[in-house]
């Protein structure tokens, strides 16, 4: 079985705000992208990484990876004008004999060993798909422009995560589907895959605006 990890860092950061991609904007002492390519290069789970890098930015990707001598990355990639694009374009890196694609956000720096874990465990049970959800604690509302439209029950809401597993083939039909979804695992789901939800970790917080910065240093 080899497993193939997909690290999505295209995204352009625009509510970061940053004079750079979000990838590359620092955290600590190191552009972002270094966390989650460090702690996946060290994962025993994975074999081997692909990165869908900010277009344009794919050299400056490709030096951080040597610099921080991580091995398992064989190729990094322009991303596209989606995730859903970006992520195209890296598993058409990947190999057709690969097993297993664990797709990761490079917003995502702190990935626990364990989380990659349970998420590749389940498919071996069946599943298409394994995401890391957590329970939301507020209450979710739709609303139309400033006005209520549907209060959400709570119980059975999860708060998706990545990093998100797959049976390699199914991902890659999904994704030939050419849909666009936030995640994934959406797009499986879209064409009745089976998708298993396990336990997500708080340390996986997105990085989405400055003071998630903050946060997720804390959990470094
Ligand atoms: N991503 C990507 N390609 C894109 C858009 C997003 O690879 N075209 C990646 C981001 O790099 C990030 C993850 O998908 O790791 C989640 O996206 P998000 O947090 O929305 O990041 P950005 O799109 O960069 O941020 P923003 O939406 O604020 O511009
Ligand atoms: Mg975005």
């Amino acid at each position: 079985m080899s497993v193939w990890a997909v690290l999505a860092a295209a995204g352009s950061g625009e509510r970061l705000g940053a004079d750079r991609p979000k990838a590359f904007a620092r955290l600590g002492d190191a552009p972002l992208l270094a966390e989650s390519v460090t702690r996946l290069d060290a994962s025993d789970w994975i074999d081997a990484i692909v990165i869908a890098a900010p277009p344009g930015w794919e050299e400056p990707a490709i030096l951080l990876t040597e610099e921080l001598g991580a091995g398992k990355v064989t190729s990094c990639v322009a991303g596209g004008a989606t995730r859903a694009e970006s992520v195209r374009l890296a598993l058409a890196e990947v190999p057709e004999e690969a097993t297993v694609a664990v797709v990761h956000d490079a917003a995502r720096p702190v990935l626990p060993e364990e989380v990659v874990g349970r998420v590749l465990a389940p498919l071996s049970e069946g599943w298409d798909g394994v995401v890391p959800g957590l329970p939301v604690a507020d209450t979710v509302k739709r609303v139309r422009r400033d006005q209520v439209v549907e209060t959400l029950e709570r119980e059975g809401l999860v708060a998706v995560q990545t990093p998100q597993a797959f049976l390699a083939p199914v991902l890659r039909a999904a994704l030939a589907d050419s849909g666009e979804a936030s995640d994934c695992a959406a797009l499986v789901e879209a064409r009745g895959g089976r998708i298993k939800v396990v336990a997500g970790d708080r340390r996986l917080l997105k990085v989405t605006t400055r003071d998630d910065l903050a946060a997720v240093s804390a959990y470094l």
